[in-house]
């Protein structure tokens, strides 16, 4: 039920928290002010007139006692102020608000830009209503977070003549995040267009306040960067005046810049000290901004890119926002990183598999590439079931169509039966005769020239008429805005899953988007063209994901070009990176984990010396640091020795024992592989009881003093003991006294501790 304006302020707070029965969304109607809590963080704003919503606060938990600070001040001069509906003025140049728009006087980064068909671009948004729920509505045709966790749901309504906007925020009891979203609805009789539409915005008040240090930053800016083969190496920035963005126009959340932005004050660290998160639940383009404002606050905002970007809304139509997920701890990235690791295994990832032990795979990419036959995989499928604990075969890239190289093919979702020698249900047969489970690869949102498929449907290739198209893999994109091509891609690809027995799917998209043009839309719609792409990849999941809820969907785009929770919500896991190299995925890992749980990291053993890096490294090494994600292999079994192969076997046994810790643990990153010669992962079970250290040293160096460890999240007083170096201690001696590894010889060598409590 919509609480109307005139109905809140007659009602009285005690009458409204009876009605409501719990407290975990709050609006005080003396002050206007909405309160979002749980036991230990506060998200709060108000309606501080009918036409500014006041940002107030979002950290530790406060009382109901806040009040808007001034900010309105217009002593000066030349400050441009705003009409107030009370027939007052206020500047509203430094109100931190829940959404920014330009025209008002306000001079910052805007979070929503409209306009209408006359041109006009200024809209005075006044406050109209609110709804509290237990229920959380889907965002329409994307993902998003579930409900649950005692999680509840506030959306505040503002109108300007016909156009309405709904600030959209859902509070979990067990999380300390607010997810926000944003939609907004034409109820006018002409079409306006969208320019900008953020999914959140906010800001946050500097730490110490003080007038002198206004030359040393106040908020570092942590995130993801990298490239394919190098993807969520972590990257610290100050922030000073000014804004930093950090975005992707390349159709995918992409390799370069994650859709994640920490802030922390100067002086947190992994395990101390205040941190927040910004989170896109968006597999798109994206934009995220953090502007150091004049008066020093940071004003965080965000979401789809805006480059380009320009919707068409009609009469009748509505758009909305995906949902960013804004987290807060107290206890420094990690602390952070535990927020979203148990938001996404709760609340996003499919819930059949995210706390469910995963298949270890057998991919035969790296060993093969396209050079295969149904021998050699045969050869392979009888190799690998000689060892105990690999459990699923996958036939990578180049087993339909004629796909023998990457120039041909895609979109022709039909099996090669003379390169495979038999059907892909005979194939499949084999494989689950042998006690193994079938995987496959596809590539469903691309189109090659040379295919069956283009030859038909020409027209489903994203091309912009008069140009030569762009190439990046030899392919195109399929127009996953025009519903045709969606429904026959769909359909191709779940006949071969239905008909062929298969219990894994490997799903890759091996190029970014580039023409900017969709040849279904009209012209006065192109600029909708980058936000309908990806609409029409969530259809398509929506459409082969849904159709086989058995089935584990692995995403994947060039290794880590599309890592984000908009995949979580279809894929458990995603391939982070083609890079298998041990000690280039330890920096890999380490930024994948700031915010993407152990659960969602697919992890594999390929040869050594690494075909990429050329390091040699031993299979010990290679086991442990692919045992902190989503195990498999990539190696050719044939050429394995009998001990290599045990080997193998064992580390799969070690991998199954510890498995509940890789997918409900909490994690520490002991020590970072950028900044010292350790790279160092300890998870803790739940209960504190089960403890599991790995430490990578990256080179041998003589003579020098080894790192020492210091275990987390112990429980004080409880007998640890390690089977490894047969010590018992009490949790604080652990913790406090820590303790010195050795490592054998040689560089890129590991180390795997237990602390156990019994
Ligand atoms: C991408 C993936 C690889 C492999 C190839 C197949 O590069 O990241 O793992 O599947 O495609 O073409």
């Amino acid at each position: 039920m919509f609480f109307p304006h005139f109905y809140f302020r007659k009602l009285c707070l005690s009458q409204f928290l009876m009605m409501r029965g719990n407290h975990m969304i709050f609006f005080d109607e003396n002050s206007k002010i909405f309160y979002l809590e749980n036991e230990s963080m506060t998200y709060a704003f108000g309606i501080r007139s009918d036409l500014v919503t006041q940002h107030l606060w979002f950290g530790k938990r406060t009382g109901h006692d806040l009040a808007y600070d001034s900010y309105f001040d217009c002593a000066a001069a030349h400050v441009v102020k705003f009409p107030l509906d009370d027939g007052t003025f206020a500047n509203l140049n430094h109100v931190p608000r829940e959404f920014h728009q330009l025209y008002t006087g306000d001079f910052g980064m805007p979070s929503l830009m409209l306009e209408r068909e006359n041109g006009v671009r200024r809209f005075d948004f006044s406050f109209r209503d609110y709804q509290i729920t237990k229920e959380k509505a889907p965002i329409p045709g994307m993902p998003s977070l579930r409900a649950g966790g005692g999680s509840e749901s506030l959306s505040v309504r503002y109108e300007c003549d016909g156009i309405f906007v709904t600030l959209l925020y859902t509070i979990y009891e067990d999380c300390n995040v607010v997810a926000r979203s944003m939609k907004i609805e034409n109820r006018s009789d002409t079409p306006i267009y969208l320019n900008r539409a953020a999914s959140f915005s906010f800001s946050l008040v500097p730490p110490q306040y003080n007038d002198m240090a206004c030359r040393t930053a106040d908020w570092t800016a942590v995130y993801l960067s990298g490239g394919s083969g190098s993807e969520t190496n972590v990257q610290k920035t100050p922030l000073s005046r000014g804004t930093f963005t950090i975005d992707s126009r390349r159709g995918a959340s992409s390799a370069s810049l994650n859709p994640f932005l920490g802030i922390t004050p100067r002086e947190t660290t992994e395990t101390t000290g205040t941190a927040y998160g910004i989170n896109l639940i968006w597999s798109g383009s994206f934009t995220l901004h953090a502007e150091v404002t004049a008066n020093r606050c940071l004003r965080l905002s965000g979401g789809i890119e805006e480059t380009g970007f320009r919707w068409k809304l009609n009469p009748g139509d509505m758009f909305c926002t995906p949902e960013a997920v804004l987290a807060f701890s107290t206890e420094g990235l990690s602390g952070l990183s535990w927020e979203y690791h148990t938001l996404y295994r709760e609340h996003l990832i499919p819930t059949s598999f995210a706390k469910k032990p995963r298949p270890v795979v057998l991919n035969h990419w790296e060993a093969t590439r396209f050079n295969y036959s149904g021998d050699i995989l045969r050869q392979m499928v009888d190799a690998t079931s000689e060892i105990p604990g690999i459990d699923t075969f996958v036939i990578d890239d180049g087993w339909f169509g004629k796909r023998n190289d990457i120039s041909s093919g895609l979109g022709d979702w039909v099996v090669n039966e003379e390169k495979l020698g038999t059907s892909l249900r005979e194939f499949s047969d084999y494989v689950h005769k042998k006690g193994m489970n079938l995987g496959i690869w596809f590539e469903p949102e691309m189109i090659s020239e040379d295919s069956d498929l283009c030859r038909a449907h020409p027209e489903w290739a994203i091309t912009t008429p008069n140009y030569t198209t762009l190439r990046g893999r030899g392919q195109m994109m399929l127009d996953l805005v025009n519903p045709e091509a969606v429904n026959y891609i769909s359909s191709a690809v779940n006949r071969i899953i239905r008909d062929s027995h298969i219990e894994y799917v490997k799903w890759d998209r091996n190029r970014d988007s580039s023409e900017g043009y969709s040849p279904s839309l009209p012209p006065d719609q192109q600029g909708e063209e980058d936000v309908r792409q990806t609409l029409g990849f969530y259809s398509l999941c929506e459409k082969i994901i849904n159709e086989n809820p058995n089935v584990l969907f692995e995403g994947c785009a060039s290794g880590g070009g599309r890592v984000d929770a908009g995949m979580l919500y279809y894929f458990p896991q995603i391939w982070i990176s083609d890079q298998t190299d041990a000690h280039a995925r330890t920096f890999i890992q380490y930024g994948a984990s700031l915010c993407y749980p152990l659960s969602s990291h697919s992890c594999h053993v390929s040869r050594s010396p690494n075909r990429r890096a050329g390091h040699v490294i031993p299979l010990s090494s290679r086991g442990d640091i692919a045992a902190l994600g989503m195990l498999g292999y990539e190696l050719d079994i044939r050429d394995m020795s009998k001990d290599e192969c045990q080997q193998i076997s064992d580390q799969i046994s070690a991998y199954r024992r510890d498995e509940p810790l890789i997918l409900e643990g909490r994690l520490f990153r002991l020590s970072s592989p950028a900044e010292s010669n350790y790279f160092a992962f300890e998870l803790v079970s739940p209960d504190k009881t089960k403890v599991r250290i790995t430490v990578m040293r990256q080179l041998e160096l003589f003579n020098r003093t080894g790192m020492r460890i210091y275990p987390c999240g112990l429980l004080e007083n409880a007998k640890y003991t390690c089977p490894e170096l047969g010590i018992s201690r009490q949790g604080k001696t652990w913790m406090n006294y820590g303790f010195t590894p050795e490592f054998s010889q040689g560089d890129f060598v590991t180390d795997v501790f237990h602390l156990i409590n019994e």
